[in-house]
């Protein structure tokens, strides 16, 4: 069998936790370089990993290290670096979102298309075995032909605290709008399941609540010191530390691991954390400013139509998406467990999705489906779901949908008149 090499740009919860883990585990490929400017990590995934090491981006780029470049920075920096990759001739695994930027993400396609490299982009959900399921069954007609689409992105609390208050995504002027970052994966899904491009979009979303005057009275600005550190939902104690103990203290742990550079992680290096750096504070005092809830509403070119909520306030983490059919429904439920057939006047037919086989290994086995996709796609094969020119399609719908809300939910043409 042959072995790939790979170069990861940024190793951070993707490119290191999650990339680095599952390629070198699959004995398909071989790490030959890794880049972070935090030498911490980079040394951490440097001794599990092997490989030359860069701090420096500039030094990583002067020539080519490997077959294919993992790049699993921040969003800001995905085209840029990827326009480099290409120019030195590796194949890409990039992370998405693409770009917040129509102009960057055809700019990348020209690159693209000019180094004749191959790009697959990391929407994942295309993937994982649950979701795969439901294409199958919609191709396979079994709820006649489809009419709409409803989705239900439940944030939860906790992660809409970590990444959208606290954290990476959580000012518009450092990254990509939350419905990009957080829901590229939805709507590229809704554009394949519906098997057309989007016609129109119109969305309304606000940030209704993560604001100084929502604080309870005598809050503190660091939830160490704060007098409802035990009993505050968002409390970073209660998310961040008694969850880690909770579950047994493990030395590598998502999102823990990104508050910290320490690894494994200890307790001392998570209080750390909280008494200094940005996962401490308040959710009530934080410099952050995009939504934490937000709808959109989708015509497709071929008639069917599309709705998804994306929701920061839900107890737990999971997709709940509705098919429905002229002959029959679909209901996807990730934290239900559950794919449900539903066909009119017929017998229900329920498929467990942990029972379809990889689901821990992220994303619903998501993560690992894309890195065998990878290696299917380079040694010549595969289908390349996720190509860049496919997954600029669920940017344009992004794009869309912000304008749409900026405006107070006019509707958007997707791709012009
Ligand atoms: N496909 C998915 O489902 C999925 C899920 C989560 C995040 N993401 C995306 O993956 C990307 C990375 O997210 P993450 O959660 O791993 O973030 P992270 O903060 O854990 O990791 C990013 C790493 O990149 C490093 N870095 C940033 N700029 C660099 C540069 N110029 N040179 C060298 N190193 C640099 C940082 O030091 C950090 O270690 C983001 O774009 C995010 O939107 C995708």
């Amino acid at each position: 069998m042959k072995k790939f090499t790979v170069a990861i740009l940024g190793c951070g919860n993707r490119g290191g936790d999650t990339y680095g883990n599952l390629l070198t585990e699959s004995g398909k490929f071989t790490v030959a370089a890794l880049c972070d400017r935090d030498k911490a990590r980079l040394a951490y995934y440097g001794a599990r990993f092997g490989g030359e090491m860069f701090s420096d981006e500039e030094e990583f780029f002067a020539k080519k290290r490997a077959d294919v470049l993992v790049v699993a920075t921040m969003d800001r920096d995905h085209v840029r670096q990827g326009i480099r990759g290409l120019e030195l001739g590796y194949d890409l695994l990039l992370e998405k979102p693409i770009s917040d930027s129509k102009e960057e993400c055809e700019a990348l396609l020209a690159a693209q298309k000019r180094s004749g490299g191959k790009v697959l982009v990391c929407h994942v959900l295309r993937y994982a075995p649950a979701f795969v399921l439901v294409e199958k069954l919609l191709r396979a007609g079994k709820i006649g032909q489809l009419v709409e689409i409803q989705a239900l992105e439940q944030v939860a609390y906790w992660h809409m605290a970590h990444s959208f208050v606290r954290g990476n995504w959580r000012r518009r002027d450092e990254t990509a709008p939350m419905i990009l970052a957080k829901c590229c994966h939805d709507l590229d899904l809704l554009q394949f399941y519906a098997g057309s491009r989007a016609k129109t979009v119109s969305s309304v979303g606000d940030l209704a609540y993560f604001k100084p005057e929502n604080a309870p009275l005598g809050a503190q600005k660091r939830c160490l010191t704060c007098p409802f550190v035990e009993t505050c939902p968002y409390s970073a104690k209660r998310i961040y530390i008694d969850t880690w103990k909770e579950g047994g203290c493990k030395p590598s742990i998502w999102p823990h691991i990104q508050i910290t550079s320490a690894y494994p992680l200890t307790e001392k290096a998570l209080y750390e954390a909280l008494e200094t750096g940005p996962y401490g504070r308040c959710v009530y005092a934080c410099d952050n400013d995009v939504v934490d809830h937000q709808l959109v509403e989708i015509a497709f070119e071929n008639g069917v139509k599309a709705t998804l909520t994306m929701m920061g306030f839900t107890a737990g983490c999971g997709r709940i998406m509705r098919f429905h059919g002229t002959l029959g429904e679909i209901v996807l439920d990730e934290l239900g467990d559950t794919v449900r057939l539903l066909p009119f006047g017929g017998k229900e037919e329920v498929y467990s999705i942990s029972a379809l086989g990889a689901v821990d290994s992220g994303h619903g086995g998501g993560d690992a489906g894309l890195c065998n996709m990878l290696y299917e796609v380079l040694s010549g094969g595969g289908t390349e779901g996720t190509s860049l020119a496919a997954s600029i399609e669920s940017h344009l719908m992004a794009f869309a949908a912000e304008d749409s809300r900026k405006m107070g939910g006019a509707c958007i043409s997707v791709h012009g008149n």
